[in-house]
Order: C-alpha cells, then structure tokens, then sequence
C-alpha cells in the first residue's frame, strides 16, 4: 500500500519526505504535532476520523505556544486530511501525524525569527495499549513537566522526551504504562494519556491545573458518561493513594482509547478485573469511534467519497 505525506506545501510518496539534519525542529524539539486516529469500519468500507477539526483547533492553540504560524485554518487542515487519508487508501486503522515545526536551518535556541513548515503524515495503527484485557501501571520516577518549565496543555515535540523516559521506565520495570505525578505531588496523567478513576458513582479526573494535556477523549468521555449513563465527572486534585482505592481506573487517549488499569504498582485496582463503569464506557467509546453507534457521528468524518468493500 504506497504511503503519502503532505510536505512543504504538496502532497508527496512518505519516503520523499525528508528533512535536513540541521533543521531547528529535530536538533531542539521546537515543534508541535497532533494524533488523529482514523477508526476503520469494515461493515460500510469507511474509515471515520475522529473530532478531526478539534484535533487542529489544539494544534493550532500548541502553535501559538511555540510562536509557529501555519497559514490553514482547522477547516482546510481538516480537508487536508480528508484527501491524504483518502489518497493513502488504508482498510485498517490508522494514526494520523499533523507537524507544525521550525524548519529554518539554523544553530541557536530561540523560538522567533525562524521558518515555520506543516507537515502531516498517516500510518497504519493498531492498539497501543492493551486495551481490550487491562494494563498495570506503576508512579513513575520521572515528574509531569510543569508549566513553568515547558506548556504541558500544548503538544510540544521537545515535552515528550518526559513522556518517553517516564514509559520506558515502566516498561524496564515490568509495567505497561506510567503515571506521572506533577511537581506538587498529584496525579497528573500517564505518558500519553488522561487518567480517571471510578469513585462512588462518579468519574473523578485530575484538573486542568493539574499540568494534564487537555485530552479529547477525556471530553469524549466525559460526555458519553453524562448523557448515556448519567455519570457525572469531577474534575480536582487526585492524590496518589487514592489510587489504591479506587473502584475502577481507566485511561483515556486518542492511541490508547479507553485502557483499564488493573494494577498500580503491585497493587489491584478493585478486584482486579475490569470494572462495570469501565466496561461500559468501552463499549460505548469503540461502537461510536467506529461508526457502529451513530448518535455521535457529529464527531465522525468519513474520508472515502467511494467506498471501499473488501471482495
Ligand atoms: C501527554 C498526553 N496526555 C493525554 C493525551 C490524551 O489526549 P487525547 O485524548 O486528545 O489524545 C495525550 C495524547 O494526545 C498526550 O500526549
């Protein structure tokens, strides 16, 4: 299946796509991207992207964090998209890679007077995490970035080296996946994901001001859980013990869907199986990223104008 990317203003075969070892972006990390996933329902041959123009609304907000200027409003990134998705073809799922970055070839550190360049990308994409059986998580070492040091609500390249030691970390030491507590000591969230715990009837999830990505599943989440199951979510400081618990803990994100976590360092989460809300909110999340469930296909674009049928 031959790969495409939109590069330097064209729409181009993936391995033509290639920047200069120089470029400001790779030597410092000063760029900033998004993760779409494009959600393959084989039923109808169509491949839904999900909250697709929210995603760019984000990438447009981490630009402004880092100074980059991009001449495409979320709308025309949107269509964008839509006609790489469609040109690339792909019948399975897919992750799609918007970057906006400091492409000036240039030595020094500063974030102004350079060249900005937006690229976007699409691979094939599978689970992350292992999402259908639950994962075990450990407190990372490593500290959430704060905001004094790096924006953690902006998609900031050079921001998940944190991410990227805190889950290898977790990997070296037996776990799936880390969650990271923020300079104050509080649940921050995991290296690519929002956290959420089941307490009493209600979500409970680590606020804004808690050094968090201001996930778009979080909200999706969020959302389903209000209207479809009458859970309200509480968003606060979540310390670390309450962990150990809690009735059920889920993560959320646009690689790792809805992921429950069935152990945190050593200790089982509830009893240790997947949890009812949990469960529920899987179920619902899968059937509407999919396009199976259609009363959220507000959130869907579908990419192929023909569709696509396997014989
Ligand atoms: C650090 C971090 N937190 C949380 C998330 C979840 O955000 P979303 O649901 O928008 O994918 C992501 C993924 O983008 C992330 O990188």
């Amino acid at each position: 299946m031959p790969a495409y990317a939109f590069f330097q203003g064209k729409t181009v075969p993936l391995e033509e796509a290639k920047i200069s070892v120089v470029t400001h972006a790779f030597n410092y990390g000063t760029g900033v991207f998004e993760g779409i996933r494009g959600n393959w329902n084989e039923a109808e041959g169509q491949m839904y992207l999900f909250r697709v123009e929210e995603h760019y609304e984000r990438l447009l907000r981490s630009c402004r964090m880092l100074n980059i200027t991009i001449p495409y409003s979320a709308a025309e990134m949107t269509r964008m998209t839509v006609e790489l998705v469609e040109k690339c073809g792909y019948q399975q799922d897919i992750y799609v890679r918007p970057l906006a970055y400091k492409a000036s070839e240039v030595v020094g550190l500063r974030v102004h007077d350079l060249k900005d360049d937006f690229l976007i990308y699409v691979v094939p994409f599978g689970n992350y995490l292992a999402s259908d059986e639950g994962i075990r998580c450990c407190i990372s070492s490593w500290t959430r970035i704060d905001d004094t040091m790096m924006p953690p609500s902006a998609k900031i390249c050079g921001l998940y080296v944190n991410g990227s030691l805190a889950k290898s970390e977790a990997v070296w030491r037996g776990y799936d996946e880390a969650i990271m507590l923020n300079r104050d000591g509080f649940i921050s969230e995991g290296s690519g994901e929002n956290v959420f715990l089941v307490e009493r009837g209600q979500l409970v999830t680590p606020a804004t001001t808690e050094n968090i990505l201001e996930g778009i599943t979080r909200a999706t989440v969020m959302e389903l859980a209000e209207k479809e199951l009458g859970i309200k979510t509480v968003e606060r400081r979540v310390s670390r013990s309450e962990l150990f618990v809690t009735e059920e803990l889920f993560l959320t994100g646009t690689a790792a869907h809805v992921t429950p976590v069935l152990d945190v360092d050593g200790r089982r989460i509830g009893d240790g199986k997947i949890g009812p809300v949990t469960a529920k909110l899987m179920k619902l999340y899968f059937e509407m990223v999919k396009g199976v469930d259609k009363r959220y296909s507000h959130w869907l674009t579908p990419t192929y104008r023909k569709v696509a049928r396997r014989p």
